[in-house]
């Protein structure tokens, strides 16, 4: 099983249309994929269509001590209870909510709980080949405990001006849990929103890929058919089948499908 965290400091940026598309390309895959919501706006299960709770509350509160107590019984068994089918082949969803937030308020602060996510996803969820965690435009406890948690981070950067200056603080984020002796390391930075149409987009790209190099993923165009995804219920492999005709959700699925492609090789 290997864990990977799709983060970036700063809203809006695709991090949620990257976990859930990437999910969907990877199960594609045939890969054993669970996708988990530590944001507590819940939109994973906004997006998709399901009700978030219970959800990644439920994981943390059975992993921090002073609430685990007022659970009896297995808790691997019970947690694992909240893991929804998404009725897609391949791909499971624990979902998020506002209640996420107040688990952090039982969360001492301090080495104990930056492994917490990490301990807890490792030994409830070893059956998945993949877990992948959305994550919150914060800093804060349960970012950093999602960030210390991966074997790989993706951060989806918003092809703007202020995109850059998002994705070099998360940078900065991970070199500082590096020198704590994280484990993993930054996979990609992917281009979001990209419109080859507009200049300001061109050149954030090109800043992209000179600070980051081979580090800078292809790619993914701003789009409706991405952007009615969420309305639709749908992920965009879905969107491409139903709309064979429209060329740009054919060009969207192509370019998580090549998403897809680059995690897997690592
Ligand atoms: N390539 C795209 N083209 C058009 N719309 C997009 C694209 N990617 C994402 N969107 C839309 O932009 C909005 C923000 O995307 P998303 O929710 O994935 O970002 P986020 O980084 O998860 O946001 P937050 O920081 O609030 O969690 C959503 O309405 C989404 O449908
Ligand atoms: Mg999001």
């Amino acid at each position: 099983m290997k864990i990977i965290t799709v983060a970036n400091q700063k809203g809006g940026t695709g991090k949620t249309t990257t976990a859930i598309n990437l999910a969907a390309a990877l199960a594609r895959a045939e890969k054993n994929i669970l996708l988990v919501d530590f944001d507590p706006q819940g939109n994973l299960a906004t997006f998709l269509g399901f009700s978030p709770t219970p959800g990644a509350y439920n994981l943390l509160a059975a992993y921090i001590t002073s609430l685990a107590t007022l659970m009896r019984g297995d808790r691997g068994e019970q947690i694992r209870a909240f893991i929804r089918p998404t009725g897609r082949e391949y791909l499971a969803l624990l979902p998020g909510s506002a209640e996420t937030a107040t688990a952090q308020a039982f969360m001492l602060s301090g080495e104990r709980d930056l492994n917490l996510i990490r301990q807890a996803v490792s030994e409830q969820f070893g059956r998945y080949d993949l877990v992948i965690l959305d994550t919150a435009p914060s800093l804060g406890g349960i970012l950093e405990m999602a960030l210390w948690a991966a074997d790989e981070v993706l951060i989806p950067v918003a092809s703007e001006t202020a995109g850059v200056e998002g994705a070099r603080q998360t940078v900065a984020t991970l070199k500082a849990l590096s020198a704590r002796g994280w484990h993993g390391h930054l996979t990609g930075i992917l281009p979001t929103f990209f419109d080859d149409r507009t200049v300001e987009r061109r050149e954030s790209l090109q800043q992209l890929q000179q600070m980051f190099g081979a580090l800078a993923l292809a790619p993914i165009h701003e789009t409706t058919a991405i952007r009615e995804l969420p309305s639709n219920q749908m992920t965009i492999f879905e969107k491409a089948e139903e709309e064979k005709n429209n060329p740009y959700a054919r060009r969207a699925a192509q370019e998580f499908s090549t998403l897809g492609k680059a995690i897997l090789r690592g």
